[in-house]
């Protein structure tokens, strides 16, 4: 997961493979409360990790339920129809998905609860819930805003013969809290009037289709009235398969439609779930097929292609399907002509104001919209020199940040910024690096960013610090230098020039792994080896081979991938990537460098002495610096920092300045 303060998408061009989408939010909540509210066992498969999975895994397991995960299986023993503790506070973070049912759930079983989310949930309204609830003799009351959580739940004195009324034009989670928890008390029918028009549908077919799985056939009269009836008990499907989640699909699927080229040679193939789908933004397929789409699909998955470009815009009531909408947002961009989205008002109590956030960023990048109290109008930027370099604020919301990293595929050829990348973690940890890995574009538009310098000058701390604050990828050259000689010297090749041809060779072939913090060579971990002073000795010898380095290129340059990189090494601004966005050579006094050695290896136990690290270090700068190939030296425009007096973060923010200092944002 990226965890950055943000991330600057470059240009992106076109995309193209298969994706496997994480399980969906909206199923995976309901089936681990429904499993934790039968009796006997039961074991959900392909369950959704994430923000809001786990405030559920946790409530559960504080009121008493035992629940086992291996990867994404969920194994829970049911508590039947009483939690094993009745006194708890639960912390609800802002799972809508979780704290509606929860609440009903807990009110018709009675204890003493508190429930309580972040500030954002303390601004969802809960109140017709509350209203509904208590029409059945539950007590709830308000301890902090009247009609909004936090809550606390007490015992009740259930009266259930009259039919109880739910709104049901604020939130369908409220009519799915009842009809999911109303089984555990249902001795006779019981009968639920929903008053208004029933907004997003979908979900509610979702709630009564999971139902059915766990034994409860809950009787529908059209949209308005709901009956469970008498003797409704839950029964455990004993196992299940969560689906993935059809909302998340639609970033893949507006992915397709924008950028897979109007050849079809390339396409996006989506699995874990197919046109089939039992969830409601499974609908959003139409709506990207109106605006060009091409979408075939089978059993359990999708396969989505460039149809009509420009995209056409479109004038949609998206009612049936309000979260997967704000990716057609997004598409409008690329469309001729204005797109109405319509009857979208849940929007407004959703993780933030949608429709006020949704406006905003879309005029950040030089589009005309009119917003109104439950639609949002989108006409994109005239031409391509209308479009502008954005900073896009995600205001907490994963759709936000989702939606908006199609923007990358602009006309213009400019980056997006996305500010708080990990809010993508509510419903989609690995959102980006999924993204990542079917987008391409050009090298030159892939940033780089060079820090060069002699040896113990900090590079190594320095560049990997930059790289995990940019949520770049990272090359340490000398590493690659390392493991060519740590093989050179296994295979037992002599590692002078007489050697060149072979080493050159053997480099060309390495196979080098980067697992986390791992390096692994032909499957061994070499990473303590290859950090050895000996090993560096012999690095600098073979690096000083010109026909070595050449070896190295391609394998050196097959790091710039998107988003971007930090390379790391004595020639990247020079050789290696000479055309980078931002060069820094580091520079610190000999005897400053030879201290910091010391003190690393005195930290990690190895003997070492200062004067003989110093006379090492002098040797291998004159070495480096008076070879031919590659000569250690600061290319013309690289930006020169001494840290010999500054700490690692102070010349971290001194970098990321310049860096910013070259952005359009
Ligand atoms: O940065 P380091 O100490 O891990 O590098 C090990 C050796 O590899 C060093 O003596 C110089 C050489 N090297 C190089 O010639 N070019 C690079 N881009 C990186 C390292």
């Amino acid at each position: 997961m990226l965890s950055t303060p943000f991330v600057d998408l470059p240009p992106l061009q076109s995309a193209g493979g298969t994706v496997t989408l994480p399980g969906s939010k909206s199923i995976s909540n309901r089936v681990l409360l429904l499993s934790a509210l039968c009796q006997g066992t039961t074991t959900l498969h392909d369950v959704l990790e994430s923000d809001d999975t786990r405030v559920m895994l946790t409530a559960l397991r504080t009121l008493g339920c035992s629940i086992t995960q291996t990867g994404n299986s969920v194994t829970i023993e049911g508590l039947g129809s009483q939690p094993t503790h009745t006194q708890v506070k639960l912390f609800m973070g802002n799972a809508g998905t979780a704290i509606r049912p929860l609440t009903a759930a807990l009110a018709l079983m009675g204890g003493s609860y508190e429930l309580s989310g972040v500030p954002r949930m303390h601004e969802r309204p809960i109140g017709d819930l509350v209203d509904a609830l208590r029409q059945l003799g539950c007590q709830i009351d308000y301890t902090g805003k009247d009609g909004y959580p936090p809550l606390h739940i007490g015992q009740p004195q259930l009266k259930l013969d009259a039919p109880i009324q739910v709104r049901g034009d604020v939130s369908s989670q409220f009519l799915t809290a009842l009809l999911m928890a109303l089984p555990l008390v249902a001795k006779q029918d019981i009968v639920i009037d929903v008053v208004g028009e029933l907004i997003s549908r979908p979900y509610i077919e979702i709630t009564l289709n999971l139902l059915a799985r766990f034994g409860i056939r809950i009787q529908r009269d059209g949209w308005q009235r709901f009956t469970v009836p008498a003797n409704s008990q839950y029964q455990s499907p004993g196992t299940l398969f969560v689906e993935a989640d059809a909302s998340s699909a639609s970033y893949f699927i507006a992915l397709g439609a924008i950028a897979t080229g109007a050849t079809a040679s390339k396409t996006i193939k989506i699995l874990g779930l197919g046109a089939d789908s039992i969830q409601g933004d499974i609908r959003f397929i139409e709506a990207a097929q109106a605006m060009g789409a091409k979408v075939v699909s089978g059993a359990n998955w999708l396969e989505v292609s460039q149809g009509s470009w420009p995209l056409k815009a479109i004038d949609l009531d998206c009612n049936h399907i309000p979260d997967a909408a704000m990716t057609l947002a997004v598409m409008a961009l690329y469309a001729k002509g204005t797109t109405s989205l319509r009857n979208i008002a849940s929007w407004r109590v959703k993780e933030t104001d949608r429709i006020a956030a949704m406006a905003c960023e879309l005029r950040k990048l030089g589009a005309t919209v009119v917003e109104g109290a439950d639609f949002i109008q989108v006409t994109p930027p005239a031409t391509a020199s209308d479009w502008k370099a954005a900073t896009i604020h995600t205001y907490d919301d994963h759709r936000v940040a989702m939606c908006f990293a199609l923007a990358a595929f602009n006309p213009a050829g400019l980056p997006v910024r996305i500010e708080d990348p990990k809010c993508v973690a509510k419903t989609f940890p690995d959102y980006f690096e999924a993204l990542f890995s079917l987008v391409q574009t050009e090298p030159q538009h892939i940033p780089v960013l060079c820090v060069d310098g002699p040896t113990a000058s900090g590079k190594g701390t320095l560049a990997a610090q930059l790289a995990s604050q940019l949520g770049y990828h990272l090359l340490d050259s000398g590493a690659l230098y390392r493991i060519t000689a740590l093989a050179a010297s296994q295979a037992g090749l002599m590692l002078d020039i007489s050697g060149e041809a072979a080493i050159a060779n053997l480099a060309a072939n390495l196979e080098i792994e980067f697992k986390d913090d791992q390096i692994l060579l032909s499957g061994v971990d070499v990473t303590a080896q290859i950090r050895l002073e000996a090993t560096g000795m012999l690095a600098s010898q073979i690096s000083a081979l010109p026909k070595v380095r050449e070896a190295l290129v391609a394998l050196q340059h097959s790091f710039q991938r998107v988003p971007g990189l930090v390379a790391d090494g004595r020639d990247m601004g020079t050789v290696i990537f000479p055309d980078a966005t931002l060069k820094v050579f580091l520079t610190a006094s000999a005897e400053q460098r030879a201290q910091r050695r010391y003190k690393q290896l005195i930290s990690k136990g190895n003997a070492a002495t200062l004067d003989s690290l110093r006379a090492d270090l002098e040797a291998r700068d004159a070495r480096d610096m008076s070879r031919s190939a590659s000569p250690l030296k600061p290319a013309q425009d690289a930006k020169l920092l001494d840290n010999s007096d500054l700490s690692v973060d102070a010349s971290v923010d001194l970098v990321l300045n310049w860096w910013q200092s070259k952005q359009p944002f």
